[in-house]
């Protein structure tokens, strides 16, 4: 390791060979990049959706003991979580010295902490590797909700909670959107617990409870077969597209493209599912998409979610 702020990715957990690939890295250390453990460290910052949080201006910094890492961390800001590579020990202690950073589950429909939280790690016994700002507000970007076990058919509900947490935004009341694939109902009972019109299409049924749901009408049938000039032809313009269809991201970009092509639908929450190998190309035609980002959520597993919001 050299002087000077780098990046940390941060992998999703269990996909750092889709982190590397995706950074165009070979192998545990290169010209420029390391791997330290679910951490690859390199010199510039750009995007990357494998990964669960990216640490910003990284750097080094001595910790001769463990009160003097703990007072360098303070001295530069108050929240810090640790990430335990080595010397966990001294990390957990390290961090016993420092302002609790709060464990309290997010609540769907408040928004994600503001205040910034820095991550750290011990690179070796008396060196700290910290990064003030991350890009998750969250403790290695993994957001828990206080969950509904009650109401929700499945809980691919989470997922949809943690996007529009994430961004920011979300369906408003009497807003139309399409939720393709949605079959037991998860994404259909999030959309209209929000007030907003939901068509549901999936090969499968809804649960009962769901499609009893005010605002819910649902179509048993493919995504695929919709048409953007009919189905979000002219009034009738969509305004979310949430797709958690299980297919191949391809085919999905496809459909996607129709969408936009025709100016159909104004904002989309996609989930881009890896069945077997991950095609890298595909992720990377969503993420060229302009104004669009691919993100790994904590609640997805080998799937990506990709969003427009305009
Ligand atoms: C992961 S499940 C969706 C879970 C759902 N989002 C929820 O919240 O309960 C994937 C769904 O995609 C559906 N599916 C697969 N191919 C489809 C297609 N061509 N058109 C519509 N649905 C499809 C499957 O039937 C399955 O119900």
């Amino acid at each position: 390791m050299r002087e000077g702020a780098f990046t940390g990715y941060l992998a999703a957990p269990g996909f750092l060979p889709d982190l590397l690939a995706e950074l165009n890295f070979e192998g545990a250390a290169g010209a420029g990049h390391l791997v330290f453990g679910d951490l690859v460290f390199a010199r510039k910052a750009r995007p990357a959706a494998w990964a669960q949080n990216v640490w910003l201006d990284a750097r080094l910094m001595p910790a001769p003991s463990i009160g003097q890492g703990a007072k360098a961390l303070k001295d530069i800001q108050r929240n810090w979580w640790p990430h335990p590579v080595r010397h966990a020990r001294r990390c957990a202690l390290m961090a016993e010295k420092l302002p609790k950073v709060s464990a309290r589950a997010q609540v769907f429909g408040q928004p994600a902490p503001g205040a910034p939280l820095g991550s750290f790690t011990l690179w070796d016994e008396q060196t700290l590797i910290a990064a003030p700002a991350c890009t998750s507000p969250y403790p290695d970007g993994q957001v828990r909700f206080e969950e509904d076990r009650e109401s929700a058919p499945s809980r691919a509900y989470l997922k949809l909670w943690e996007a529009f947490t994430l961004l920011g935004v979300r369906p408003g009341p009497g807003e139309l959107c399409l939720d393709l694939g949605s079959s037991p109902g998860g994404w259909t009972w999030v959309l209209a617990s929000l007030g907003a019109r939901v068509f549901s299409v999936d090969k499968a049924g809804l649960d009962p409870r769901i499609s009893a749901m005010s605002g819910v009408e649902h179509c048993i049938g493919s995504g695929f077969g919709l048409d953007p000039k009919i189905a979000g032809g002219p009034g009738a313009r969509v305004d979310w597209l949430c797709s958690d269809m299980a297919c191949y991201p391809a085919r999905l970009y496809e459909l996607v493209t129709r969408w936009l092509e025709a100016d159909a639908c104004r904002n989309f929450v996609c989930t881009l599912k890896c069945q077997g190998e991950t095609d890298h190309a595909s992720i990377q035609a969503f993420a060229e998409i302009p104004g669009s980002r691919v993100m790994h959520l904590a609640h997805n597993k080998h799937e990506l979610t990709w969003a427009l919001i305009r």
